[in-house]
């Protein structure tokens, strides 16, 4: 039996605590240190977006929040979309992005790794979402994500994408949703 269960969170929890486990997951480089207000911020602006889903993982004694991940819809008009759109080109666009969920700030904090949370996490929440595909951007030098992300069937799209200046360079990473047979 896993040492965690993982349930669905939105607007309306508490955010508290889920900062406070999202802030250690990004403590170190090349995330953070990262401030509590980013997002808190980001949540009130993702949080009402079309398809919004979000996880967490607690551990099963402590109730303490291990890790979390949300997601929500890529629609023609966000920032992220269209700049990866724009990279991508169109065909590419309408193959992997068109009715596609961006999953966004997958962090566990850093007592509770290789525990298999991330998977399930990941896994939790692409269930729970409408679409057929997946992506995210991680940075391209993030080499303990990019390890997690291509070992769990994630696909590098579009190598060091420049989101603009000041910006580090990005990997796109694209992932079919598989779904049980009914
Ligand atoms: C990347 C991260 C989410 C992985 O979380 P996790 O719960 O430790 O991952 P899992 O236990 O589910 O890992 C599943 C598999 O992925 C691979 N993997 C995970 N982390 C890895 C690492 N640091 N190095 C190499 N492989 C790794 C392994 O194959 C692992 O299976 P194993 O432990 O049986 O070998 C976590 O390290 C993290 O929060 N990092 C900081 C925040 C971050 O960069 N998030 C990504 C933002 S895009």
């Amino acid at each position: 039996m896993p040492d965690f269960y993982i349930v669905p969170f939105t607007l309306r929890d508490d955010a508290t605590p889920i900062v406070a486990a999202w802030r250690d997951a990004f403590a170190e480089p090349p995330s953070g240190p990262r401030a509590a207000r980013e997002l808190n911020d980001q949540l009130l602006r993702h949080g009402t977006l079309p398809g919004f889903t979000g996880c967490v993982a607690r551990d099963t004694a402590t109730e303490r929040i291990q890790g979390m991940v949300y997601g929500f819809s890529n629609l023609p008009g966000q920032w992220w979309r269209d700049r990866v759109a724009q990279a991508m080109g169109p065909t590419r666009t309408q193959d992997l992005l068109d009715d596609s969920f961006c999953l966004m700030e997958l962090g566990i904090i850093r007592a509770a790794r290789r525990q298999g949370i991330a998977e399930a996490l990941v896994g939790a929440v692409l269930a729970q979402q409408p679409h057929p595909q997946a992506l995210l951007s991680t940075q391209s030098d993030n080499r303990g994500a990019l390890a997690f992300y291509l070992a769990t069937g994630w696909h590098v799209v579009a190598p060091r994408m420049s989101f603009g200046l000041g910006f580090a360079p990005y990997d796109i990473l694209w992932r079919p949703v598989m779904r049980p047979e009914r």
